[in-house]
């Protein structure tokens, strides 16, 4: 049979890391390339005692039909305490309950974004979200970024030269793929150039509460007093992410839109698990659980540190982000980050070349990501011996 498919999901290919993590399914590969917090960090008693109270007591609601913008309670609780923490969000925003933050981005794009319209991004990014705006045959425009994220002379460029910019796509806090944090001025200027060029900006924020060291930076959404940002945020880091739940704060008029546009993919999120993350949040310290998970990866992110000092080349540099799951490994110009997750695959470690984040996926890239949230202390050291040596012969070999 001959399918003819649409031309929105022809061009997409699947998502490198979904098709890698089919390989890490077997035990005996060390995975250092899912972006899964550790299943340690998962609150299950409590949860475990919640979902049994509602089954047996309030089943009726939690297995019935439920609204589009999400389970009230939930959407009160969740804005109240990013506004009271965080200070994001004001009086003119509303807030939907979203099936993860990636149905966020999705339900901006679809409610923003026309085909053709352009899109300006990190270069790297999360490929989530660019396969979610490549689905709606939107630009990406790539900005380029050093260590502290989008460089601003070069976005303004873009803002001034590139035809039907819309929105500028975001992740400004522990960046996916680089691990990197936008200062507070750079965030500053990104609203200033989006309010001189007229474009909305998609903040997406999934990592924020996941510091280890350094000072925390304030949300763009804070700083927004005009209603030009939507602000994506999730509960997949700190509690679970199978549970699917995440959300989005922004102008009432944009969540109004971004809930018609729900209705047409998943009606509502799964109510259930909205009433227990409401239940969760009545019943126990959000705030303390959040602390150990800190604790958690803070020390695995030093273990992978502290081998990668004793086994990785000088000449290959390795982010210190301080926070979220990832570092970013940077091989020496003209290397292929590609060809070393290939050997390094044989050798059964996995991580993600930095291909798979780029916009123009075509191009080669020198990096690779690695995941320190999931593999054990002692995954972590075995792991990074292994690649250390994969990178030596490599670099031999380049040279040679
Ligand atoms: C930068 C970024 N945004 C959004 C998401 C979506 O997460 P979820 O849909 O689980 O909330 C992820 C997941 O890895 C991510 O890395």
């Amino acid at each position: 049979m001959q399918y003819q498919f649409s031309d929105r999901i022809s061009g997409l290919k699947p998502s490198a890391i979904r098709e890698i993590l089919k390989v890490t399914q077997d035990p005996s590969v060390i995975s250092f390339a899912a972006g899964n917090p550790s299943p340690e960090s998962f609150p299950a008693a409590e949860m475990a005692e919640i979902a049994t109270d509602l089954f047996r007591n309030r089943a009726g609601e939690a297995l019935q039909y439920g609204m589009t913008e999400g389970y009230m309670p939930l959407r009160q609780q969740t804005a109240k305490r990013l506004r009271e923490k965080y200070r994001i969000g004001t009086d003119g925003d509303d807030l939907i309950i979203t099936s993860g933050g990636q149905q966020a981005l999705e339900l901006a794009a679809k409610v923003f974004l026309n085909e053709g319209d352009t899109l300006i991004c990190e270069d790297p990014s999360f490929v989530g979200a660019l396969n979610a705006f490549r689905s709606y045959r939107v630009r990406l425009v790539g900005c380029p970024t050093d260590e502290l994220g989008m460089r601003m002379d070069i976005l303004e460029n873009l803002l001034k030269t590139q035809p039907r910019v819309k929105v500028i796509y975001t992740i400004p806090t522990f960046q996916n793929p680089s691990g990197r944090t936008m200062p507070e001025s750079r965030r500053r200027e990104m609203l200033a150039l989006a309010e001189k060029y007229n474009v909305m900006i998609l903040e997406d924020n999934p990592y924020f509460e996941l510091r280890y060291s350094g000072e925390p930076v304030p949300a763009i959404k804070s700083m927004d007093v005009n209603g030009r940002v939507i602000y994506a945020g999730s509960y997949s880091k700190v509690l679970a992410p199978g549970i699917r739940m995440g959300f989005a704060c922004a102008p009432r008029e944009v969540i109004g839109k971004m809930v018609v546009a729900k209705q047409t993919s998943d009606v509502h999120s799964n109510l259930f698990f909205q009433m227990v993350i409401s239940e969760y949040l009545n019943r126990y310290d959000l705030d303390a659980h959040i602390e150990q998970v800190r604790g958690l990866y803070r020390h695995k992110r030093d273990v992978m540190l502290d081998a990668i000092g004793r086994h990785f080349d000088k000449r290959v540099s390795v982010t210190h982000p301080d926070g979220g799951l990832f570092l970013w490994v940077q091989l020496p110009d003209g290397c292929d980050g590609f060809a070393l997750c290939e050997r390094a695959g044989v050798q059964k470690v996995a991580a993600v070349p930095g291909v798979s984040f780029l916009v123009n996926d075509e191009m080669k890239s020198p990096g690779i990501r690695l995941n320190f949230s999931l593999p054990s202390d002692s995954q972590i050291e075995t792991g990074i011996a292994i690649l250390g040596k994969v990178i030596e012969d490599y670099l031999k070999e380049v040279e040679a």
